[in-house]
């Protein structure tokens, strides 16, 4: 992909490339899964999919799914109605792609002719990249790109466990080749999955973290939705709506993880998010996460989390009237307010969310040699494809990436043989400071 399109970008220029893109996305067709949503929902789904008698259907799911036992209901659907399948659960988070080559020998040899993705986003994007790779008998590295390979997939069905990704309605997969410790992304509107099922009895067990870091990552969809240049009236009341639905119910759903309606809400949310930056894009904030993401397996909504209140703080220039409609829609302003001060309110309304949900405000995992090249590859992937409001140069990118660097730890010295009075005690080691700071 990255060579498709630096070519491109050498012979007619990038901003031309990207104002094509731009009308291209705007009028692309893009189709829509029928949603099962509620209580239940994997259920119904499985029994919809036995009315099509597929003649034996790969499961694709992760080894944790699978020992929650969450996909009885899915399966009992598929016995009752005499429909064959296999469970391949060997995916593993970011779907890489030595897991996602051992899913198209299942596939293949075990004759399948469906998938269900039951799991999160990861698992979603691996059956997304087995399906493809399978109906075009290619490698899914060669599929990396837009609109590669000649066939679309077996129909594709989605169950998310998470409420973040909604990769249960979009048009992306994103792989990881541990080889290169980089993400690959596979765009094309045929892998969007025929049918999802938003069931939120199956996330009452993620635990706080994940559902922390999953919520998030929807907020980071809908906001780059919204504030980059590729939104619609469709798109951005999408991405509103999800706003809305995030701030009112992630905290319900990290404070009581059995709280089903906040569950729904958030699965929904995670679907509109997903509907709005299918069309519209992401931004600066993903460019940034997907680097941190391939170097240090970084879990992806983390990573959003982390970068997001910089990066909105870093485009407030371009995106004040955009963010006082957000703080309006999230319920931290009140619309007498003017948009500079609302706009305030909505960054700082972000920074309080992440404390709320556990978030440190700092990378622990982030290393200083590290960042030059971090921020080079996340310009480059910013610039060839997502609409954001503000560039990011070079020197801009690293800013925002030594913003989240945890200070130098102090030397450790060597013991002292007679201790030191008690009080004005510094921690003399790494070792003796909390792990994660705000
Ligand atoms: N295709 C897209 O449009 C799109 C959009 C955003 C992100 N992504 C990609 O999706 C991946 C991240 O997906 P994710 O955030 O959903 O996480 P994930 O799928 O990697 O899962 C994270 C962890 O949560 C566990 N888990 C999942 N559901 C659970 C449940 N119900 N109960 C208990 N544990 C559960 C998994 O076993 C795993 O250990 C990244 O690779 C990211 O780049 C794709
Ligand atoms: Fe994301």
């Amino acid at each position: 992909m990255a060579n498709l399109i630096s070519d491109m970008a050498r012979s007619v220029g990038l901003p031309k490339l990207k104002s094509a893109a731009a009308l291209l996305t705007k009028r692309l067709p893009i189709p829509q899964p029928l949603l099962w949503v509620g209580p239940g929902a994997s259920g119904r789904l499985g029994q919809a999919i036995g009315d099509f008698a597929h003649q034996r259907v790969l499961i694709v799911t992760d080894a944790v799914i699978a020992s929650l036992g969450l996909m009885a209901p899915l399966t009992d659907a598929l016995t009752a109605a005499g429909t064959p399948f296999v469970v391949f659960d060997q995916i593993t988070p970011d779907a890489p792609i030595p897991q996602i080559e051992a899913g198209i020998a299942v596939f293949t040899g075990q004759g399948c002719d469906a998938i269900i993705a039951f799991g999160g986003g990861s698992v979603i994007d691996a059956a997304k990249a087995i399906g493809l790779s399978a109906a075009n008998g290619r490698h899914p590295r060669d599929l990396v790109g837009y609109f590669k390979g000649r066939h679309g997939p077996a129909p594709l069905y989605a169950v998310p466990t998470t409420a973040g990704t909604g990769s249960e309605v979009t048009v992306a997969a994103v792989i990881s080749d541990p080889e290169t410790g980089s993400k690959l992304l596979i765009a094309d509107t045929r892998i969007v999955p025929d049918m999802a099922a938003l069931d939120p009895c199956l996330m009452t067990g993620l635990p706080q973290a994940i559902t922390a870091a999953t919520g998030m990552d929807a907020l980071t969809h809908a906001i780059e939705a919204y504030v980059g240049g590729w939104g619609t009236a469709t798109t951005d009341r999408l991405a509103l709506a999800a706003v809305a639905l995030v701030y009112r119910y992630l905290p319900l759903a990290w404070r009581d993880g059995q709280d089903l309606q906040a569950r729904e809400k958030m699965a929904l949310a995670s679907t509109y998010a997903g509907l709005a930056f299918t069309r519209a894009n992401v931004g600066n904030v993903h460019a940034i996460a997907h680097q941190l993401g391939g170097k240090y397996h970084l879990p992806h909504g983390l990573a959003n989390a982390i970068m997001l209140p910089g990066v909105l703080r870093f485009s407030l220039p371009a995106t004040v009237t955009k963010l006082a409609a957000l703080a309006l829609r999230a319920g931290v302003g009140q619309a007498h307010e003017g948009t500079e001060t609302l706009a305030d309110r909505f960054l700082d309304s972000v920074e309080a969310l992440n404390d709320s949900l556990g978030i440190p405000r700092l990378l622990d995992a982030l290393r200083e040699d590290d960042i030059p090249a971090l921020a080079e590859a996340a310009c480059w992937e910013a610039d060839a494809n997502y609409p954001v409001p503000r560039r990011m140069t070079q020197e801009a990118c690293e800013a925002l990436l030594r913003a989240v660097l945890p200070p130098k730890a102090p030397r450790t010295r060597a013991p002292r043989k007679t201790p030191k009075p008690a009080g004005n005690a510094a921690p003399a080691s790494r070792a003796a400071r909390p792990k994660v700071r705000r």
